[in-house]
Formats: C-alpha cells, structure tokens, sequence
C-alpha cells in the first residue's frame, strides 16, 4: 500500500534541499553549541567531525540507499530488507516520538523568546541566566496557575505544539517549506554576522581558543558517546527519517554527491552556532572556559547578552529568534508528519484524526519536561530531570541501538554490496565504497557497542553507587 504513487523530488537539488531543512533546526543551532561547551571544547569539536565524516557519512548514504532501494518508509523498509528486522523500523519510530515533545518545549522557549524581543524586553533577559532560571523554573503554586502563565514555559508549548499542528493537519508544509527556503540563508548570514561580532567582545579569545583547540586531557568515552547521539540528532539520523527522504529519491540523482552536501551544510550550520556562543559566554564569565556551566539554557543565556551589547540588539534580537523560530518549525512539523504518517498507515485513520490523537500524545509527554525545572524538579529519573532523561534516551540509547543493528543489518546480514550498488545507480561510482564497507562492518559497530554498553554501566553504578 505504501509503494504505490510515491512522489519524487523535482530534483536533486530539491532533495538536498527538503534532506538539509530537516537537518538544521535547533539540534544546530541550541544543542550543538551547548553540548560542545559541556564536553571539553575544542576536542568535541575533533570528535564530532571525525564522526561525520566517517561514521555520519555511512550511516546516511545507507538509509538514503536503503529508502531508495525500498521504496518504503522505515518501517516497511526494515522489514523488506530483513523480516527478522521488522522491529527495527518500530524502534526507529519510537525516537521522534520521544523527541518530539521536547523539541516543541524548547520552540516554546524560543517563541517565549521571540515574544520577549519584540515586546522591547529583550535587554531584560541579559542577566546572566536570572531571566531563564525564573522562567522555566516558572512556580505559581498551583498546577494549573503554573501551567496557564505566560511567566512559565508550559503556554508556550502549546502554543509551539498548536503551530506544528496547524501546519500538519492543513497539509500546508510546502508554504512553509518555500518560507523557509529564504528564510535559512538568512539566517545563515545573520547567525555568521553575530559569529564575527561575538569574537570582538574582550575576553572572547579564551573562548574561541578553547572551542578551537583540542586538549586531549578532556577526552572521555562520554566525549564520544555526546558527539554521537548529536551527530544522529543533527543529521536527522537513526530515527528512520532518511530512508522516508531516500524513498521520494529519484534513482538517476546523485546520493553520494547529495549526502556530502547536506553534511556540510548541516555541520556549518552547527560550527557558525559554535561560533556565536562559546566564546562569548567565556567572555561573560571572566574569560576561564573551566567556569561555563554549560546546560540546555546555554543559547537562551548568552545570546540576549551578546544582543545587548551590540547597536539595533533589540531588533537584531528579534529578527534572530524569528528565524530560529522557523528553523524549530520546519523540523518539528517533520517529526510529528512522521509520527502522523505511521498512525495514518497502521490505523487507516484520516489526516485530521490521527493528527489530533499524536497532538495528544506530544502533549502528555511533553509536559512533563514543561513542569520538570519548576515544580516538578524535585523528580529526577536515573539522575536527571524529564527534559534531560528525554533527551538522553532517545540520543544516548535508542539511536545507537537502531544505528548498531542497521550496521549489522547491513553488514553482515544483507551486505554492503547491496548498498553499493543502490549509490552506483545513477551515478556510476561509489568514491568512497571501501570506507564504507569497513566503517558499516567493523568500525562502527564495535565503537557502538563499546561506548553503549560503557556508558549505561557508568550510569547504573553511578546510580546505586550513589
Ligand atoms: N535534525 C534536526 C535538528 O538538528 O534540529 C532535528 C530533527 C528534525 C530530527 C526533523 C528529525 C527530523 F525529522
């Protein structure tokens, strides 16, 4: 039922395009600069290229290939390869169902944001984290007081949960998506003017050395293990995303070509977002990079200061979210399509429904990462708060695990050649087939499971060691 009358892209380059859209959005732009400030720096930096290149490069060429080959979403996809991987398209499922809700509660933070820049507020946000901390950890007392007040994050998930929601039942994507096509290289420009003007600030060299530079000492399997979970994050990776986009893929379009270019753009995007933050947040805070205490409120702290200190802050501010905004709802209207579309195709329940019932789901789950920093911090799940745990087990476990059993899949249970073959259609070559082949059937694998299997017994000692 899937296969038939599946539209294609006009071109490749219209692939690139619709492929790079949902890469870039707040995994580059929030959570790239805040884990990179987290984990040492400069080495993340290394570690994180590292992986793209190699690693991030394998596994997208093989869902793209995978999608194209099938013709299928993830689920049908797996299954056609391998029945006995049928599961896998249903765990790769689960991740944007997980992801999505935090995702619309931090594109509440940045409407809240948004909302505060162009109400002339936005210099009351520079403070140094007070404006944040007293926003998500927003308490009236009540629950429904606390959940209805502006002053708190939970009105403005809804309201990011609402957006995403119109969009999708309207079917209107693609006038987003045409918005969005002017609307990124602006941002692009803007988010490398802000860039330029950060590395003025006095002290900001600190910070740029410390984002540029690897000090190895820092180097941890954790090192690797946040690279990774942000590398399938940026990309839009081990979530079955990819072999949707790969299965819309003309078979005489370019894939190797293709996913050599969404790759740079995406980690551009991230590296520019590195750029703008880091070294001016060790610039505010006396210029020791060992002083950052770097979390998710990172961009939401640092960048109303960098405003405030610049001529038009408040407008560039406000042009600034605005665009951030956009990018946050291209990619959540892509997620919840997702989770839309397999309800739609499991239930046989029309657009309008099925919407509504995943608008449901996103906003139990995502309420509790609302709540989690204000009345509800005191609940802490293995050590963390709701937003975190979220965000730790749909990156930390259940990507490696899709990404693991894919390589294995692919590896040594259909082969590579299968693969290969599909990125040679089309393009005659496949240039870096031998890397491949060993990255798909060794290196990745063995990386995976060691660092898996390492950091949740780090965790579970940690837990009852306590
Ligand atoms: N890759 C996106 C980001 O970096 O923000 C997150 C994402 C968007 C993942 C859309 C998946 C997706 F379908």
């Amino acid at each position: 039922m899937e296969q038939k009358s599946r539209s294609s892209f006009s071109g490749r380059v219209g692939f690139v395009l619709a492929a790079a859209g949902s890469a870039v959005g707040l995994g580059n732009l929030w959570r790239f600069p805040y884990l990179a400030a987290q984990y040492g720096g400069g080495i993340f930096l290394l570690v994180y290229l590292i992986l793209v290149v190699t690693f991030g490069f394998a596994l997208m060429v093989t869902e793209i290939a995978i999608g194209r080959k099938t013709r299928l979403s993830c689920i049908g996809a797996y299954k056609a390869l391998d029945k006995r991987f049928g599961f896998l398209g249903w765990i790769a499922t689960l991740v944007p169902v997980i992801i999505t809700p935090y995702y619309c509660v931090i594109g509440g933070w940045v409407m809240k944001y948004l909302f505060t820049f162009v109400t002339g507020q936005g210099m009351t946000a520079a403070d140094n984290g007070g404006f944040f901390d007293s926003f998500i950890g927003f308490d009236a007392g009540s629950l429904t007081a606390t959940m209805l007040d502006f002053s708190g994050p939970t009105p403005w998930f809804l309201l990011f949960v609402l957006a995403t929601t119109v969009v999708v039942i309207f079917g209107v994507e693609k006038g987003i998506e045409r918005a969005s096509r002017f609307m990124m290289p602006i941002l692009a420009v803007l988010a490398i003017f802000v860039a330029i003007y950060s590395l003025t600030i006095p002290g900001a060299m600190a910070g740029l050395k410390y984002y540029l530079l690897p000090d190895f000492s820092q180097f941890s399997l954790s090192t690797v293990l946040g690279a990774l979970g942000q590398m399938f994050y940026s990309m839009s990776l081990a979530m079955g995303i990819m072999i949707t986009y790969g299965s819309y893929m003309k078979k005489e379009n370019l894939l190797e070509h293709s996913v050599t270019q969404i790759e740079v753009f995406d980690t551009l995007f991230a590296f520019v977002a590195g750029l703008m933050i880091i070294p001016a947040v060790v610039a505010f805070n006396g210029g020791d990079p060992s002083q950052i205490n770097s979390g998710p409120g990172l961009m939401f702290v640092t960048l109303p200061m960098v405003f405030e200190s610049m001529h038009f802050g408040e407008i560039i501010g406000a042009v600034f979210f605005l665009l951030v905004l956009f990018a946050a709802l291209t990619s959540s209207i892509s997620l919840m399509e997702t989770i839309v579309s397999v309800v739609m195709d499991k239930t046989h329940m029309k657009r309008k429904p099925a919407t509504l019932v995943v608008m449901v789901i996103i906003l139990l789950v995502g309420i509790p990462s609302c709540l989690g920093y204000g009345p509800w911090a005191a609940i802490e799940i293995i050590g963390m708060q709701f937003l975190d745990f979220f965000d730790f087990i749909s990156n930390s476990v259940l990507m490696p695990i899709v990404a693991v059993l894919t390589c294995i899949l692919v590896g040594h249970v259909i082969g590579t050649k299968v693969i290969a073959d599909e990125v040679k259609e089309g393009a005659g070559a496949f240039h870096r087939e031998k890397m491949y082949h060993v990255m798909i059937r060794w290196i990745a694998p063995v990386l995976l499971v060691t660092i898996l299997v390492s950091e949740l017994l780090t965790k579970v000692f940690h837990l009852f060691s306590i």
